[in-house]
């Protein structure tokens, strides 16, 4: 049975990429409680089983690849018209794009191949994927469109430049159609998790070795902070929280530390003092 002010309410269907594991799969499980239809995506599909198998009414697997766009954006489609059949433009009532990973290297010594695919991927086919969705959305005036960006806007990832700039041309992204869609019933959320414990650094592309003394004590800091940090359920009840809240805008979830003191503290310092702190913070000699 549904909750009262459940999401289902608003929201009876959903499209998520990456919910095969950490944040995307926490986000699944909770709008699945909410008995919202989610299309959950993942590039081999046999990693969402085990949601298929919890929730075989609510939960459709699908296969998707940010590495391969057209079939991406051919997935999102079929996907919209399952999940609307009949209607002149479907559209699904919340998209999320989650999907995403990490590449750990000095920007110089990775090939630049490399932060192309990364780009490409969660940069180029996240945004047409955002635009598929929100074209749909305004057609039938309403909707929301969550974009999964990161607190690495607010601080950057040492050493993670490709994923800075992806998560960074997001949250612009998000700015954009929050303006583009005042005034309409369609909402834009731009999400920023800190750090949560998910498979995010096991999955991390480390080109080489880090045979730098200053790229190797970055990476010890960062993965031990990660393995201290909170689980992806309370991302997914933040995110819960703000769909309720149906409103356009940024919305930071995280430790008290990350999701409020730091950002704060990065809008007032001054550039050269934030770069010393963050090399502290990182453990950087
Ligand atoms: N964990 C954190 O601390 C943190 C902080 C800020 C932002 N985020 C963001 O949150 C999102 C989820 O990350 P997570 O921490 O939950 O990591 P995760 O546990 O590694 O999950 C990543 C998800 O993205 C999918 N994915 C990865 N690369 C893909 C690709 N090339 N094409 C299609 N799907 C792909 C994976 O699916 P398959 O591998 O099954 O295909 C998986 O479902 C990411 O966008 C990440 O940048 C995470």
């Amino acid at each position: 049975m549904p909750r009262p002010h459940s999401l289902s309410t608003h929201y009876p269907t959903a499209f998520l990429t990456g919910a095969s594991s950490g944040i995307g799969c926490a986000i699944a499980e909770m709008l699945l409680a909410e008995n919202v239809r989610v299309w959950g995506t993942a590039r081999d599909i046999a990693r969402l089983a085990p949601l298929v198998e919890k929730h075989p009414a609510l939960f459709i697997p699908v296969a998707l690849d940010l590495d391969n766009s057209d079939a991406a954006q051919a997935a999102f489609e079929t996907a919209s018209a399952e999940a609307a059949p009949g209607a002149s433009s479907p559209s699904f009532d919340i998209v999320i794009n989650n999907a995403g990973y990490g590449v750990f290297a000095p920007f110089a010594d990775a090939d630049f191949s490399l932060w192309k695919t990364q780009l490409d991927g969660m940069l180029i086919t996240t945004t047409r994927l955002a635009h598929a969705a929100f074209r749909a959305m305004q057609a039938c005036n309403r909707g929301c469109l969550v974009n999964v960006s990161s607190l690495a806007v607010d601080f950057s990832l040492p050493y993670m430049s490709g994923y800075n700039i992806a998560k960074a041309g997001l949250s612009a992204l998000s700015a954009s159609l929050a303006f583009e869609a005042r005034g309409t019933g369609v909402c834009v959320i731009d999400f920023r998790p800190g750090d949560y414990r998910t498979a995010f650094n096991r999955a991390m592309q480390i080109p080489r070795a880090n045979d730098s003394v200053c790229v190797a004590s970055v990476w010890r800091t960062i993965d031990s902070q990660f393995n201290t940090a909170p689980l992806p359920a309370r991302a997914a009840s933040d995110l819960r929280r703000a769909l309720l809240r149906g409103r356009s805008g940024t919305v930071r979830s995280g430790s008290f530390f990350q999701a409020r003191l730091a950002p704060l503290v990065a809008r007032l310092l001054p550039a050269r003092l934030l770069r010393a702190l963050e090399a502290r913070y990182f453990g950087s000699p």
